[in-house]
């Protein structure tokens, strides 16, 4: 019970602010109720992943999930983080990542990585935590 506590303790402090622990990220999942943009996220995150692989193997990745729009309305965590820049950076972010849908087979890295760079740059300016683990989406 009080190593449960603790452990929420963490979460409060850690979360958007560094890289969490793994056993964190465990009891989080389980227990903390996850706002509307985290569970969105991590569906941004799965979706970039599996575009990762389709574009080393030279395939164009289809069917721009239009779900991903939500990012305007999704609730957060904390709304404070919702800053007068936020949905600029949205749109940035679904503009690049459309491209990676609509370019030619040969930009396809270039596109890809772009999409990855403009979800770091609403991070930095909101959610630095995650920034590790969204630059290895990134494609050398
Ligand atoms: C417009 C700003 C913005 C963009 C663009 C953005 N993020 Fe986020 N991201 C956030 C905010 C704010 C949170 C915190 C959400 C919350 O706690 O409610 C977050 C949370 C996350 C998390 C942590 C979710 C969790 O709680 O476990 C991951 C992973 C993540 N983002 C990955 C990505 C990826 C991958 C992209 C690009 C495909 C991306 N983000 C684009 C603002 C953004």
């Amino acid at each position: 019970m009080k190593k449960t506590a603790i452990l929420f303790l963490l979460i409060s402090v850690f979360s958007c602010k560094k890289e969490q622990p793994k056993e964190i990220v465990i009891v989080e999942s389980k227990k903390v109720k996850q706002s509307e943009m985290a569970a969105l996220m991590l569906k941004m995150y799965d979706k970039n992943l599996e575009n990762k692989k389709l574009v080393l193997e030279g395939k164009q990745p289809k069917d721009f999930p239009k779900e991903f729009l939500n990012i305007h309305t999704a609730q957060l965590t904390d709304p404070s983080d919702k800053k007068p820049s936020f949905n600029a950076f949205s749109d940035f972010y679904l503009n690049s990542f459309k491209k990676v849908y609509e370019t030619s087979k040969d930009s396809l890295v270039f596109r890809h990585n772009n999409a990855i760079n403009s979800c770091i740059a609403c991070h930095e300016t909101t959610c630095v935590g995650p920034i590790p683990r969204i630059k290895k989406l990134l494609i050398k």
